[in-house]
């Protein structure tokens, strides 16, 4: 009897964590790179409700800058809105998608202080942010535009936040999606449900994720279930200075997310303090090991 109490209790969870979740997302490659729109139809296919606030041009390596948005000289990237629009817009045929003529943490922003309490009546429950059309790893991280929008979230707006990371080329809304796109949008909607069946708080304060896709082609990793998940850090640990990762496979250190990534068909998870880019403590790796422990495995000992 009891054992059933608990098991419909589990179950009951379950679907109510299985609920759909308001998420505000961007990106630095631009509103209408093809990255950001499959990642949407992922999300909203699953169930959630998103709205993209990303900038109306290509805005990689900006890092967290941030200024006011201003009327567009020249046409949006792709020529997906005309010379002279103004300084923010949106898709008339589908309002949730916004450009924001500024940087990634504008645009963000922007998503988060305006476009939130349209849509959603309130905050978002999330924030993400690519996929990057290119690794963000190590030290990168400091002037990717990708992690900027991610950080801001985290730590200015104090909403969860992902950032995500693969390898391709910029390409426009409206072009056919590339295999890559698909892979990277269907796995990062993978960790973000299995994130939120976790339950709240979804991350703890001030931590964002950064998450990195190794290279998908026609005859390598083309596939989601070919992908593994691996716990990593973004920096290079020095032993006897760095404190101890916590203990995911029996080892001091997370591997970083740069050696993991081009070992194989992996996806990193890094776990960030957003306030300054860097590694988070054991504490808050501990808590992210819990939440996605089922998605995650050891590297194979060489
Ligand atoms: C986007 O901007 C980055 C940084 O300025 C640049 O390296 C890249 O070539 C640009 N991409 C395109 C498609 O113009
Ligand atoms: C705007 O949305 C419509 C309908 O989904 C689509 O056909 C069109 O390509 C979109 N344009 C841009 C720039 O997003
Ligand atoms: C995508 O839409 C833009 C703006 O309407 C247009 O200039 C471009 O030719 C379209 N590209 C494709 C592949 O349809
Ligand atoms: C995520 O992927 C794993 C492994 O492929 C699969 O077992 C799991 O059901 C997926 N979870 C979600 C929430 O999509």
């Amino acid at each position: 009897m009891r054992s059933f109490t608990v098991g419909a209790a589990v179950l009951l969870s379950t679907a109510l964590n299985a609920q759909a979740l308001n998420i505000i997302s961007s990106n630095d490659d631009g509103w209408a790179e093809i990255n950001i729109r499959t990642f949407y139809n992922a999300l909203t296919s699953a169930g959630h409700d998103v709205v993209i606030s990303a900038p109306a041009d290509n805005q990689s390596g900006t890092g967290s800058r941030d200024e006011e948005p201003s009327e567009l000289e020249d046409p949006c990237q792709f020529n997906s809105c005309p010379a002279g629009s103004p300084a923010v817009g949106f898709n008339q045929s589908e309002p949730r998608f916004n450009y924001v003529n500024s940087y990634p943490v504008t645009s963000i922003k922007h998503g988060i202080d305006t476009l939130s309490p349209k849509f959603f009546g309130g905050a978002p429950d999330l924030a993400v942010a690519g996929p990057n059309t290119g690794n963000n790893l190590g030290a990168t991280t400091a002037i990717s535009g990708t992690v900027g929008a991610a950080t801001y979230a985290a730590h200015t707006a104090k909403i969860p936040a992902i950032a995500f990371s693969g390898v391709g080329s910029e390409t426009a809304w409206n072009e056919s999606t590339p295999l890559y796109s698909q892979v990277y949008a269907d796995l990062a909607t993978n960790l973000t449900d299995t994130l939120i069946a976790a339950g709240t708080p979804y991350l703890p304060e001030d931590i964002w994720l950064n998450v990195n896709f190794a290279e998908v082609t026609e005859d390598k990793c083309s596939s989601v279930d070919q992908f593994q998940f691996v716990l990593t850090r973004i920096f290079k640990a020095f032993p006897l200075i760095t404190p101890d990762d916590v203990d995911a496979c029996g080892e001091t250190y997370l591997p970083t997310e740069t050696s993991v990534v081009r070992k194989g068909c992996f996806v990193t998870v890094s776990v960030g303090t957003a306030e300054n880019k860097k590694d988070a403590d054991s504490d808050a790796q501990k808590v992210v090991l819990e939440k996605l422990g089922s998605l995650l495995t050891c590297l194979p000992k060489d």
